[in-house]
């Protein structure tokens, strides 16, 4: 379900699975109908989903974006029968509701920042006295990433409060760090690592203004130790899945969890109950093995082995409209992908894109994710840029500096 680049990494990595005879995606893209028959209906339709799935015969529906599984599209399946990949509306609440997951943090003592909760402009900024600046400022629910105002000084934490006026909002200490983002298969009872990721908010180099759904990423984030990574997973994941079980929802799905990594060890910034994207573009490259029979397991609560994964890195570097995160410029051309995938370790997946008279078209915000395997960050994103010399898309642009973190420690 779904039609980004996200889903196009799942449903070419599905493709590939032995177990996988046929693959349906809805709606898809033109990417994904290299890989999947496309069929336009709503995933947010629970219904119009088990109607297809049941007369297709379909055995497991994988969920790529949030908006399906906050409308209970997992629940609705599951109901019917069907294995799905993906939480039910109520376990979504870890993503869906900012103020569900700090409260849960607060029972199973998670690490996070310290927060309050409001539900009025009054009280916010009356709760604003209780902590230092900077300070995070968050409005709840669903904002595909815009609902969060990290403020520098008290007038700018004042302005967000005022700009997002009554309703419910969280307020939370500032955490100082790096961040990354550590993906966990968990399937209602245990929680596994699957890999972890950086991704690249901002839209400018640098990590420089408005933030944006994620301009690119690589995969593993060496940021994360090994030792990090186990502490998440000790302190942060496996405590979270054991309580959405004893509160008798248990979460079945990709849980990523965004992590600051602060001097006092990994700390949650928050839930997101899906792959991330660009980042699933990223790690489905590495994840070795029959993925589609991976998925099918987690879904269905049955003993899975831990995935391997390559020891390879992968970068993703998404090609944009211009304009965007703003209003996307007029729609494009789109040439050279097939050159593009000519460079060793490259896949192009494609997000924003459509058919317009029998040639590919930009029609979204984040158009391309261009995506390099390689022996080394280095070489991922040598391999990934030389691709992109060969995309010919006028009203396109992306980020020179991807991986610019680790590239530079490692340098
Ligand atoms: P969220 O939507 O909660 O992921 O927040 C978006 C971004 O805001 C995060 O990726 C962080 O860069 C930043 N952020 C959120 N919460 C905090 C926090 N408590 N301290 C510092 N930065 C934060
Ligand atoms: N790339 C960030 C996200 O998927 O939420």
């Amino acid at each position: 379900m779904g039609s980004g680049g996200r889903e196009d990494a799942l449903a070419w990595r599905l493709k590939q699975s032995p177990s996988c005879g046929a693959l349906i995606a809805a709606p898809g893209n033109p990417g994904i109908a290299r890989w999947a028959e496309c069929v336009a209906i709503d995933p947010c339709d629970p219904r119009a989903v088990v109607d297809l799935a049941r007369e297709r015969a379909i055995d497991l529906i994988v969920v790529g974006p949030e908006a399906p599984l906050v409308a209970g599209v997992a629940d609705t399946a599951r109901a019917a029968g069907i294995a799905a990949f993906g939480p039910s509306a109520a376990a979504a609440q870890l993503e869906g509701s900012k103020g569900f997951t700090k409260d849960l943090c607060a029972r199973a003592a998670i690490p996070t920042a310290a927060y309050v909760r409001t539900d009025s402009e009054a009280a916010a900024l009356s709760a604003l006295d209780r902590f230092s600046i900077p300070v995070v400022i968050k409005a709840d629910g669903l904002a595909a990433g815009k609902g969060v105002t990290v403020a520098m000084t008290r007038e700018e934490a004042e302005a967000a409060i005022r700009a997002a006026g009554d309703g419910p909002m969280v307020i939370e200490e500032y955490l100082e760090g790096e961040e990354a983002s550590l993906f966990a298969l968990v399937d209602g009872k245990r929680a596994i690592a699957l890999a972890s990721a950086q991704d690249h908010k901002r839209v400018g180099e640098g990590d420089t203004g408005p933030n944006t759904g994620g301009m690119g990423a690589y995969s593993p984030a060496p940021v994360l130790t090994p030792e990090l990574q186990e502490r998440a997973m000790r302190e942060i994941v496996e405590p979270t899945a054991r309580a959405m079980a004893d509160a008798g929802t248990p979460f079945n799905g990709v849980l990523y969890a965004g992590l600051m990594l602060t001097a006092d060890g990994p700390k949650l910034i928050e839930y997101n109950v899906r792959f991330g994207d660009p980042e699933c573009e990223a790690i489905v490259p590495r994840i070795e093995g029959d993925f589609a029979a991976l998925l099918h397991a987690v879904a269905s609560g049955e003993e899975f082995e831990t995935p391997r994964l390559s020891p390879s890195t992968t970068m993703t570097v998404i090609i944009a409209a211009r304009g965007y995160p703003g209003t996307p410029a007029a729609a494009g051309a789109i040439d050279g992908l097939a050159a593009a995938e000519e460079v060793p370790g490259v896949t192009v997946f494609q997000a924003g894109t459509s058919m317009k008279d029998g040639r590919l078209v930009a029609s979204g915000g984040r158009v391309l994710a261009v995506t390099a395997i390689g022996r080394s960050l280095g070489e991922a994103r040598d391999r990934a840029y030389a691709a992109i010399n060969e995309i010919d898309f006028s009203d396109g642009f992306h980020r020179r500096d991807i991986g610019w973190r680790e590239l530079e420690r490692i340098s």
